[in-house]
């Protein structure tokens, strides 16, 4: 029995090597491996044999078979490569899987909004360090050491106990207007750049304020930019948002590194200016400050300022597409909630 297995083992290796189409293998395969196969009249045998010899060939006769399952398997792999025929291997009737098809974050969706708008007004976009140092965050901007209006940025430090840093040095940007510098300083002017990026304050989380939060700083410098060229920039991408019928305010306001500031405010679109907690009972919602570019800032960039002039503006991301959507808590938009996404 022996010598008949090991011929068949030797025949059958042979046989599979010379197939060449996937029907006839699988007829050959049923013919060895199947219920009523050859390796299976070996096996029925088995109980003839004599107690010492059982064992061995029982071994044997496993060894065999695994052989030829894994000829058969790589001779069908092959087939299947070479196939041109797809209704060999293709079978239209087996149920299809089902894919779960994602959704863009309503921040991306609208951050891609308002970088068009900019691409459009032919500004360039441009990426920065969510960790900053002082001097871009603060010195450049016009923020003397120990100033007063560095408080109301509401720094975030990092424990610097056990490392070499002081301090302060680093820390997590609270604005993105610390790439004013990074960039005024490199580029030569004209020149209008959009920086869309992640900021941290230390602040008392609520319905409109978060302590992460995203803004789309931009700027621009040219030879005759006016007051009237920001507000003019500021209405026509606060209308392309948010529809010709928005209504915008603007008041002065305090940053060391603009003047003069502002404060821009369009109408809350969640309660339609009647006043609710999101707009605290305003009516209307802080969505850009801005203002003309402080000459000291041109000057430290070593951009002449009695030659050139520039605005920049600050807009509230996640502000916008609580806005735009009508979501009511800032919160909801970094909370993982599938039902939430599935809804954009
Ligand atoms: N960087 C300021 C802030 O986050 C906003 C600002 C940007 C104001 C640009 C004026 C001009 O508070």
């Amino acid at each position: 029995m022996r010598d008949e297995i090991l011929n068949l083992k030797n025949s059958a290796i042979a046989q599979i090597f010379d197939f060449d189409d996937l029907k006839s293998l699988e007829a050959f395969r049923i013919d060895y491996l199947g219920r009523k196969g050859k390796i299976n009249s070996f096996i029925k045998n088995l109980k003839d044999l004599k107690n010492e010899d059982k064992k061995s060939i029982g071994i044997l006769i496993n060894d065999t078979k695994k052989a030829i399952e894994e000829a058969i398997k790589e001779k069908s792999k092959e087939l299947l490569n070479k196939s041109s025929n797809i209704s060999e291997w293709f079978d239209p009737t087996l149920p299809g899987e089902k894919f779960q098809l994602g959704s863009l974050h309503p921040q991306t969706i609208v951050l891609s909004e308002i970088l068009n708008i900019f691409t459009y007004l032919g500004y360039q976009t441009a990426d920065g360090p969510e960790v900053e140092n002082d001097y871009y965050n603060f010195e450049v901007l016009n923020f003397p050491k120990d100033h007063p209006a560095r408080d109301a940025q509401q720094t975030m430090f990092f424990d610097v106990k056990n490392n070499k840093y002081k301090k302060g040095e680093f820390i997590p940007r609270t604005h993105t207007s610390a790439m004013q510098g990074r960039i005024m300083e490199k580029t030569k002017p004209p020149f209008r750049v959009v920086v869309p990026g992640r900021c941290f304050r230390y602040e008392q989380v609520d319905a409109s304020h978060g302590v992460e939060f995203w803004q789309v700083e931009g700027f621009s410098v040219d030879k005759n930019i006016k007051f009237s060229d920001l507000l003019g920039t500021i209405e026509f991408v606060l209308i392309s948002l948010f529809g010709s019928e928005t209504k915008i305010r603007f008041a002065t306001t305090f940053f060391p590194f603009v003047e003069p500031g502002l404060d821009v405010y369009i109408q809350c679109t969640i309660c339609k200016g009647k006043g609710c907690t999101f707009c605290k009972k305003s009516g209307f919602s802080e969505i850009m400050p801005a203002g003309m570019i402080h000459p000291n800032v041109l000057s430290k960039c070593k951009i002449d300022p009695s030659i050139w002039r520039g605005f920049a503006f600050a807009i509230g991301l996640s502000r916008v597409v609580t806005l735009k959507y009508g979501i009511d808590d800032l919160r909801i938009l970094t909370t993982p909630d599938l039902r939430i996404l599935r809804q954009f």
